[in-house]
């Protein structure tokens, strides 16, 4: 791990400098405008220096050069000024352009990863990447290689103009430098330490807010208030504390400088005035010389600083990198293997053959289970909770892949076939419909404008969703919230039928959430499904029996294998785990499946 570090940390930067690669002609302005500003920055005191020296002294005389050079030292700070002006803008410009850029391909590279990767990475911290992350690497290309440059060239030059002055009095000055790297080094960890752990107690800070918005309604439901309110606390005001050592750490830090700069000019003031007055050197040497040991505080402090910086780009780049460099598991097909099914075509046969899955290595979630359906038939699918239902259909979907056997329609392996079309021919309404913050409209024809607002209207008709939808404040044009929260669970659900009417998939697979209708919704989302199976394959998984019960065939599921088929009244007279659970489900004391795995382990 130790050796693999650089490396992973090498590539990483290859990366970000391909990021670069467009804008360096940009980068090239920059530094070229970053010179000009540090050379008229740094000869204001050379002119400063002429006139106490040599113009001063020619009394009456002089008065038309000290005006020529007042001038000349104005021009120069308008120069210095319109030069940084043009580096900042270049240089921000190219950082945020690749800065966007890195967000874009991220947001994309994330979208394209399997569903294992969600189960391996939290949200909450893909968030922080995609956020935070790529704004630490802005500061890169704006602050740490901006400083690299503009305060490197600095202190090469001052201490060039120094030497220039007086050679004796700049070897002095030299000394000055070990002790500023001493210092720089000792806080520097500090410093670190500092900010990685205030860092780290913010994201956990964050990610408790996130989890408590969005476990509201059981945050009161429990009167868990006082209680998280004093989790809150806790962490806040330890994000308090590292915050404050933090601050603590750089004023320190930063006031140290400050003292050895003010001791410099003491030191300068010392030798170079006993210097003047033994007239080695005359006395604007002495000036020039001053505001340079001043003006040399500041690229060191600038370097350092942004050595910090630096660091934490570092961590950040790492920590994209390794997303970067996370490849989907689930590919689409070479295109020597791909098969190139047309949607409208398919008809529809479904073959599970002897397929095992686990999510994670050594547990597996489904075992050698084997399941063939005939195209238009009507499958519903029962068990308990944990059963492997859902697990089945995503790998239809393919959400993952299979350790063993394979997933075939119409006798093509899933996976040959590209995925964009597999899409088409899946449709899938999950356990938990999700809606996406937009529109009815939006979320019925899923932001495809394309499709028309006729084809969305008649998809809801179709499956009883428009008379909800009509009492909306705003009919179609409503706007949901996050998550469709704001409407019911029966009606997430229609909506999501009215989807899968607009999108017309050959296999129709409905995972049916565990909530209760009411049965008046119930009914709409039982009449939706009756229609929508026309002329499809459907699967569908039922905590309601009453949805299945006219199935053409019904899967009992149990532990990841298959206990049972058959229709309702044949698994009814065999008198086996189905009728168990139907009469459970009948039962007064019993109307959830979930309710019977407590009985039977
Ligand atoms: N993303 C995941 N990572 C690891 N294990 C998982 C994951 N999703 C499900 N499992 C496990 O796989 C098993 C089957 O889960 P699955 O979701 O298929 O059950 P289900 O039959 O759909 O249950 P329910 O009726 O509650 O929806 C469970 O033991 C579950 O803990
Ligand atoms: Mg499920």
């Amino acid at each position: 791990m130790a050796e693999e570090k650089p490396l992973h940390r090498r590539r990483a930067l290859r990366a970000l400098l391909g990021y670069a690669r467009p804008h360096r002609r940009k980068f090239l302005l920059g530094i070229l405008c970053t010179f000009l500003a540090i050379a008229a920055d740094l000869l204001q005191p050379v002119i400063v220096k002429t006139a106490i020296d040599d113009t001063i002294p020619l009394g009456e005389s002089g008065i038309p050069i000290l005006i020529g050079l007042g001038a000349a030292y104005a021009l120069l700070a308008i120069v210095a000024f319109v030069f940084s002006y043009w580096q900042s803008n270049l240089l921000q410009r190219a950082g945020q352009a690749i800065v966007a850029q890195l967000r874009k391909d991220l947001f994309r590279h994330i979208t394209n990863q399997s569903m294992s990767f969600f189960d391996r990475h939290p949200i909450g911290s893909l968030v922080t990447n995609e956020s935070n992350d790529t704004e630490t690497i802005n500061q890169f290309f704006t602050q740490v290689l901006l400083s690299l440059v503009r305060d490197g060239f600095m202190l090469v030059m001052i201490i060039g103009f120094m030497f220039w002055l007086d050679a004796e009095l700049a070897l002095y000055a030299m000394i000055l430098i070990p002790i500023i790297g001493a210092i720089a080094l000792l806080f520097r960890r500090a410093l670190r330490n500092a900010y990685h752990r205030s860092r780290a107690q913010l994201s956990r800070l964050i990610a408790f807010t996130a989890e408590n918005l969005s476990g509201m309604s059981l945050i009161q439901a429990f009167h868990q208030e006082e209680e998280q309110y004093r989790r809150f606390t806790d962490t806040n005001r330890t994000y308090l504390k590292e915050n404050l050592r933090e601050v603590r750490a750089t004023i320190l830090f930063n006031r140290s400088f400050e003292l050895l700069g003010n001791a410099a000019v003491a030191a300068a003031v010392w030798l170079g005035g006993y210097a003047v007055l033994h007239q080695k050197f005359e006395f604007g040497v002495l000036y020039a010389f001053i505001t340079y040991i001043r003006q040399f505080f500041q690229p060191i402090n600038q370097l350092t600083q942004q050595w910090n910086t630096l660091q934490s780009t570092m961590v950040s780049m790492e920590r994209l990198w390794r997303i970067f460099s996370a490849e989907p598991e689930v590919r689409d097909p070479e295109p020597e293997t791909a098969v190139a099914l047309s949607p409208e075509r398919v008809k529809g046969r479904i073959d599970f053959n002897q397929i095992r899955f686990s999510y994670l290595k050594g547990t597996e979630v489904l075992h050698d289970l084997d399941l063939h359906i005939r195209p238009g038939e009507f499958v519903g699918i029962v068990g308990v909770t944990g059963a492997g239902k859902s697990s089945l259909v995503s790998l239809l979907a393919r959400f993952y892949d299979v350790d063993h056997g394979s997933v075939e329609i119409d006798g093509v392996d899933i996976r040959r076939i590209p995925q964009g079309t597999l899409h088409r021919i899946v449709g899938l309404v999950q356990q938990e419909p999700f809606l996406f913050s937009g529109t009815i409209l939006d979320n019925v024809r899923l932001f495809r404008e394309e499709i028309g607002r006729e084809r969305v209207i008649e998809a809801c008709r179709f499956v009883g969703a428009d008379e909800m939808i009509a009492r909306l404040p705003d009919g179609y044009e409503t706007r949901l919230s996050e998550r469709g929260s704001g409407l019911s669970a029966g009606e997430r659900q229609l909506i999501s039928f009215a989807r899968i009417i607009v999108f017309q998939p050959k296999i129709l697979i409905l995972d049916e959430a565990t909530a209760n209708l009411d049965s008046h919704t119930e009914r709409l989302v039982q009449q939706a499904l009756d229609r929508a199976a026309r002329g499809r394959t459907t699967l569908v998984i039922a905590h309601r029996l009453s949805t299945i019960r006219h199935a053409d065939r019904i899967i009992v599921m149990r532990d990841g294998r298959i206990v049972e088929q058959g229709n309702h009244e044949s698994l009814l007279a065999a008198n086996g785990y189905y009728a168990e659970l139907y009469r459970h489900s009948r039962s007064p004391h019993g109307l959830e499946l979930t309710a019977v795995k407590g009985k039977e382990d």
